[in-house]
């Protein structure tokens, strides 16, 4: 029998409702306000300064929940089961039209989302395959192509209920096409591992 055997897959993390409907409404009363920072990817998306956990009980509360999620996917990234802590947090209102450039997050080993409202099944956050680097690219893709996990460049993530919370490599790209729904607010954050050991090459990472 043929067997295919899905080499090197990349880990993304969904988890239903993470937070609950009063922690999602408190994070919603306390900062959709306070982004107040442009993006100049899109006039219709602001973003809160960085916050630290430490800056609200509110973000203790969400720290607290994702914790034992970062523990779960780091033990998929890194083979062992070790400390992690959520660095910078901030919040992201993305208005009718808006949207979110490709980019991913510098400085983090594990990145996440959690959503505060609704989202358009067109502002669904989307993933992309690396973009390589500087050598000519070879592609095959047309109206008479079909996309699978092997050859496809991008994956649309599911819909997303406020309360869910995703987790991925914080090297992966992803961006958030053009919003046709309402207003769209989301919290993101960046998370690094206590530290790392390759053999006793040991490195440490501070907050
Ligand atoms: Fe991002």
């Amino acid at each position: 029998m043929d067997e295919i055997i899905g080499l090197f897959p990349t880990p993304f993390m969904r988890v239903p409702a993470a937070l609950g409907p009063e922690l999602v409404d408190g994070l919603v009363r306390h900062f959709a306000a306070a982004a107040v920072r442009s993006n100049n990817s899109s006039a219709n998306l602001s973003h809160t300064e960085m916050l630290q956990p430490g800056d609200s009980p509110l973000l203790v509360e969400c720290a607290n929940l994702i914790m034992p999620k970062l523990i779960d996917f780091g033990a998929l990234l890194f083979g062992e089961r070790i400390g992690w802590s959520v660095k910078e947090m901030w919040v992201n209102v993305l208005n009718t039209g808006g949207r979110q450039a490709m980019h991913n997050h510098a400085n983090s080993f594990v990145s996440g989302v959690v959503y505060l409202t609704a989202t358009h099944p067109d502002a669904q956050t989307v993933f992309m395959k690396s973009p390589g680097g500087s050598d000519f690219a070879f592609r095959n893709d047309h109206n008479r192509t079909t996309p699978g996990p092997y050859s496809a460049d991008k994956w649309v993530s599911p819909a997303p209920q406020p309360g869910d919370l995703v987790l991925f490599p914080s090297y992966l790209m992803h961006a958030v096409p053009p919003n046709p729904g309402e207003q769209r607010i989301t919290m993101s954050f960046n998370a690094i591992p206590a530290r790392l050991d390759s053999w006793g090459y040991k490195i440490t990472f501070g907050g």
